[in-house]
């Protein structure tokens, strides 16, 4: 095992995670948008120039599924919670500070 810097100055994990039919709605699934959020966070981080300091990633369940579109920011803690993709610019706009 080796140790490494982190190589971004953000991460934000966005829950892509899709399960149709199951007992729990998903973030990704039944039309709630997860995926379109992920898609548009990294367009629009690309489009600031952002690429290198802030990394948009896609996530698996995070468990907070009822809540969800989910996306967790690393460092820092924060969750965000009910999410759409109309939220992206404000989002970035949030990650591009402080850089
Ligand atoms: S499906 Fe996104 S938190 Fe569970």
């Amino acid at each position: 095992m080796e140790n490494q810097p982190v190589p971004f100055r953000k991460t934000l994990f966005v829950c892509t995670n899709s399960r149709e039919g199951g007992e729990r709605p998903s973030c990704a699934g039944g039309g709630r948008g997860g995926l379109e959020l992920l898609e548009s966070l990294k367009a629009l981080v690309k489009a600031r120039g952002l690429k290198g300091k802030v990394r948009v990633a896609r996530s698996g369940c995070l468990d907070l599924c009822e809540k969800g579109p989910n996306a967790f920011l690393y460092p820092g803690g924060e969750w965000l919670c009910g999410l759409k993709a109309s939220d992206a610019e404000a989002i970035v706009e949030r990650l591009a500070k402080d850089l």
